[in-house]
């Protein structure tokens, strides 16, 4: 059977976009810039994608299109052994994609509810809370399913069944607009915010320089996170999408438009963010420090009460909130459908069983796991379940992944193999990053997490929460990785080695 390709090379790289612009890009990226020093911070930033970012995109475009596997069979066929390496990240992506699902399912209601008026000139606060949520006491308390999450969540799993259904055939259609409508929508957002008063205090305090800031350990520890998880690597995403190009594209330029597209998207998002609290701040006459905050409390509670002090009554509110609520479910379909393509592209790999089949059971799967995050109790096992896997899962299979490459394969080999098919020849500083920087950067970050999780248990939680939500699903993520890895392929180019 004939391997799935890209219609041309332009899909694919929107694809790769489409994944790294999600969430953390407007929810993240803008509230981190301004914690760390504002303009300053680009520094940081900058110096954390060229020695960790940009290395390992080029990796990962690399591996895939040269091994033509997903993550497992690219590593696999490094060493048997690695196939291991290759499934920590996929499982990985599964349980990071069976909540995000969740986080689309609130905004669909957002979106839906725009039109009712349930959130319009209301406070957005106890919309979230009472309404979508129905928030229960604890994570003990599971307290039933909240419905209207439960019915945004089958939504989104609809559509990412049919988006992903015919593989990059029906991928390579929706990313035009998938990545392209929330740059416009994006656009529609800042133009709106920058003409507010106090929207330019807001945006000064976004970017104001305070390079005192660069003093600070701390800051650069998020900088190399953010690029981390910016990026989408170490989810094995990066590799299955670049396992559907052609043995002889050009790596280098592809993951360099990648990279910079994903930059653009989060400083865009800063703007229309920053502007708006600016305008909030000056309206309640409340210091910015005050209303700046990021994550769910920023999209779901802060913005949507900001949007509905914009001037022009409710139609005006209801409009900009469908284009709030729009720019982020376009921006996380296409990051939520790649974390699945990972999948996908495993197990396709592996059991050799029919493309279709496998995104139908995969998604069925994901919809059973992910029923957790449906329910009243919901937002603390996401929260929890959101802090482990991206704090172990994702950094430890960035380590997976570079030790197999840097250590077993030898950068130099697939450097290589990179060079000739690239317009951008990287330099054998590229080894030394693969080699030795960029797993250093990540074991460090590794322990430091770990350390801090140790002395400190994440959030309010019990000991059996942080176990079961935390510790026992990262063991459970080693587990699941360790079975598939040692089943029996039906694949011949996994079972034989390199
Ligand atoms: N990169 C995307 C973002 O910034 C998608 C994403 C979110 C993601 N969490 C992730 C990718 C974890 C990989 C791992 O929102």
């Amino acid at each position: 059977m004939k391997r799935d390709q890209w219609g041309n090379r332009t899909v694919f790289v929107l694809a790769a976009i489409g994944s790294a612009a999600g969430l953390g890009n407007a929810w993240r990226f803008p509230y981190v810039v301004f914690k760390n020093g504002g303009g300053a911070y680009l520094i940081p930033y900058f110096v954390a994608l060229i020695t960790a970012g940009i290395p390992l995109i080029i990796m990962e475009f690399g591996l895939g299109q040269k091994q033509q596997q997903g993550a497992p069979g690219s590593l696999g066929k490094i060493r048997k052994k690695f196939e291991f390496f290759g499934w920590w990240p996929v499982i990985s992506a599964f349980v990071i994609v069976s909540y995000y699902a969740g986080i689309m399912g609130w905004a669909w209601n957002y979106i839906a509810d725009a039109f009712t008026g349930a959130w319009i000139g209301a406070d957005a606060q106890n919309y979230f809370y009472n309404e979508v949520l129905q928030l229960s006491s604890g994570p003990g308390e599971l307290g039933g399913f909240s419905y209207p999450i439960l019915v945004g969540v089958i939504v989104t799993w609809i559509l990412i069944y049919f988006i992903l259904r015919k593989g990059t055939e029906s991928v390579g259609k929706v990313v035009w607009f998938t990545v392209l409508s929330p740059i416009i929508l994006l656009l529609v957002l800042i133009i709106r915010s920058v003409t507010l008063p106090g929207a330019l205090a807001g945006i000064n305090y976004y970017l104001q320089p305070d390079f005192s800031k660069l003093l600070n350990f701390q800051v650069w520890i998020d900088a190399y996170s953010q690029v981390f998880f910016t990026l989408s690597l170490g989810m094995g995403i990066m590799i299955a999408y670049a396992s559907y190009m052609p043995e002889d594209s050009d790596v280098t330029n592809n993951a360099l438009i990648t990279v910079f597209a994903n930059t653009g998207v989060s400083f865009m998002s800063g703007f229309a963010i920053f502007g708006t609290l600016g305008y909030m701040a000056q309206t309640q006459g409340v210091p910015i420090e005050e209303v700046a905050t990021a994550g769910v409390g920023l999209a779901f509670v802060t913005y949507p009460n900001a949007i509905n002090m914009l001037p022009g009554g409710p139609f005006v509110v209801g409009f900009f909130g469908i284009v709030f609520f729009l720019t982020l479910l376009t921006l996380g379909i296409d990051s939520a459908f790649s974390l699945v393509e990972s999948n996908i592209a495993g197990f396709a790999d592996k059991f050799a069983w029919g493309k279709q089949k496998i995104t139908a059971v995969i998604i069925a799967l994901l919809f059973v796991f992910g029923l957790v995050f449906s329910t009243k109790g919901g937002l603390y096992w996401l929260d929890i379940v959101d802090h482990y896997i991206n704090s172990y899962g994702l950094i430890i299979g960035g380590i997976l992944e570079t030790i197999a490459v840097g250590w077993y394969y030898k950068p130099e080999k697939l450097r290589s193999y990179i060079n000739p098919i690239s317009e951008y020849k990287i330099g054998s500083w590229w080894n030394v990053m693969i080699k030795f920087v960029t797993p250093a950067i990540l074991i460090y970050l590794l322990i430091r997490n770990f350390v801090a999780d140790i002395s400190v248990p994440y959030g309010n939680y019990s000991t059996s929460v942080q176990w079961i939500g935390g510790w026992g699903m990262i063991i459970a993520v080693a587990l699941a990785s360790y079975i598939i890895s040692k089943s029996k392929s039906n694949n011949v180019l996994l079972e034989g080695g390199e």
